[in-house]
């Protein structure tokens, strides 16, 4: 996958057209996964290899992505450490033994890799068969810090007001959980690549809560760990934040192959002051597309004429797609990228 548009673009080589995926791609706002989901729980279709395979093709055949994202989602390894998943409408994911003493911490489990992620290895497989190289595959996993806020907090929350109160009072514990989840965590990354992605990003969806240097000590600390133990072979790591606007330069420290922006950034700004070889991916805000196709057009082609003379761009959202955005609006965002044409 060295010549497709995608990994290029991730490795700053010169490509006449910037490729084009979006984060959550594979999910709710398509009317094809609404059909799947009145048969199965999102947790079926998850631990299912033939219909996360099916799931993960939907928006490469319905929206001519350059790139494909499995099916799967951050929480699965806080699962196989111990945690008791589950998800609900409305509520979104649910930890029912929430993590906030010493013990909670020592009774998580370090759990065996092959084990307890082979259906991820098996759904990597399968859909590596069915994309026969068309375009690469992307595959993930959570942050340390996001991570350890769903398995403390126990559910969804604006402010993450229990994982800073474990910060604050008892830093060490939080640190022995963030290690424990990073050793997993690069367990699972390099089971990825052995089983065949193209790509790999960690997403750390949650960094915006934190200042300058609780970034630095708790969630950078590890991403930093996990990079330098991947087996990356020929594959581009991305690193993507919420906070990315800010945080960039000390993402950067961590030799991620492209780091991923949120909306707020000038992403020719950023890119200009990260080091070269460092490309980046971004940054549409997603609401735009709720907007309509006049404006829609207007700020996609905006971004796409400030990158016009930058080896290293992705575009991509600044987070992820909601689940009522209207289809046609995320088809016709595509399109746009897929028809413009970078300087010779
Ligand atoms: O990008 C993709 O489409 C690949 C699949 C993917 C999912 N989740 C599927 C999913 C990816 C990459 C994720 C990552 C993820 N999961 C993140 C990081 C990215 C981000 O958006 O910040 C986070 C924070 C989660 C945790 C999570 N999973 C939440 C908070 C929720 C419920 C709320 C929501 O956003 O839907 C989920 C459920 C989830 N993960 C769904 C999907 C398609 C919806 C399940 C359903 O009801 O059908």
């Amino acid at each position: 996958m060295e010549n497709s548009l995608f990994v290029k673009a991730a490795f700053s080589k010169k490509v006449e057209r910037p490729p084009v995926w979006m984060m959550r791609q594979a999910g709710r706002f398509m009317k094809e996964y609404r059909a799947f989901r009145e048969t199965y729980s999102f947790m079926e279709m998850m631990k299912n290899p033939e219909l996360a395979t099916e799931v993960t093709l939907l928006p490469v055949d319905l929206l001519g992505v350059d790139a494909a994202i499995m099916f799967s989602d951050i929480l699965v390894t806080a699962e196989a450490m111990g945690g008791n998943l589950s998800f609900h409408e409305k509520i979104g994911p649910v930890f029912s033994n929430p993590v906030r003493t010493k013990k909670d911490v020592e009774s998580l489990i370090f759990p065996e890799t092959e084990k307890a992620f082979d259906y991820v290895f098996k759904m990597i497989k399968l859909v590596k068969q069915r994309l026969n190289n068309k375009i690469p595959l992307i595959g993930f996993a959570g942050s340390p810090f996001t991570v350890m806020s769903y398995l403390v907090e126990g559910k969804s929350s604006k402010d993450l007001q229990a994982t800073k109160f474990l910060i604050n009072t008892e830093p060490e514990i939080a640190k022995l959980l963030l290690s424990k989840i990073a050793k997993v965590t690069t367990n699972y990354l390099n089971g990825q690549i052995e089983a065949g992605v193209n790509a790999i990003q960690i997403f750390d969806s949650w960094a915006n809560v934190l200042s300058w240097d609780d970034y630095d000590e708790f969630s950078h600390f590890y991403i930093n760990e996990i990079i330098q133990n991947l087996n990356r072979k020929n594959i581009p790591v991305i690193s993507f934040c919420k906070g990315s606007s800010v945080f960039a330069s000390k993402m950067a420290q961590a030799k991620p192959d492209v780091i991923s922006i949120d909306w707020n950034a000038d992403l020719l700004a950023i890119k200009q002051q990260l080091p070269q070889k460092i490309a980046v991916q971004g940054n549409l805000d997603p609401f735009v597309l709720y907007g309509s196709k006049e404006i829609i057009q207007k700020k996609v082609l905006r971004i796409l004429e400030k990158m016009r003379t930058e080896s290293g761009f992705i575009f991509n959202l600044g987070h992820g797609i909601m689940p009522d955005i209207p289809f046609e609006n995320v088809k016709f965002a595509i399109d746009l990228v897929k028809n413009f044409k970078n300087e010779s």
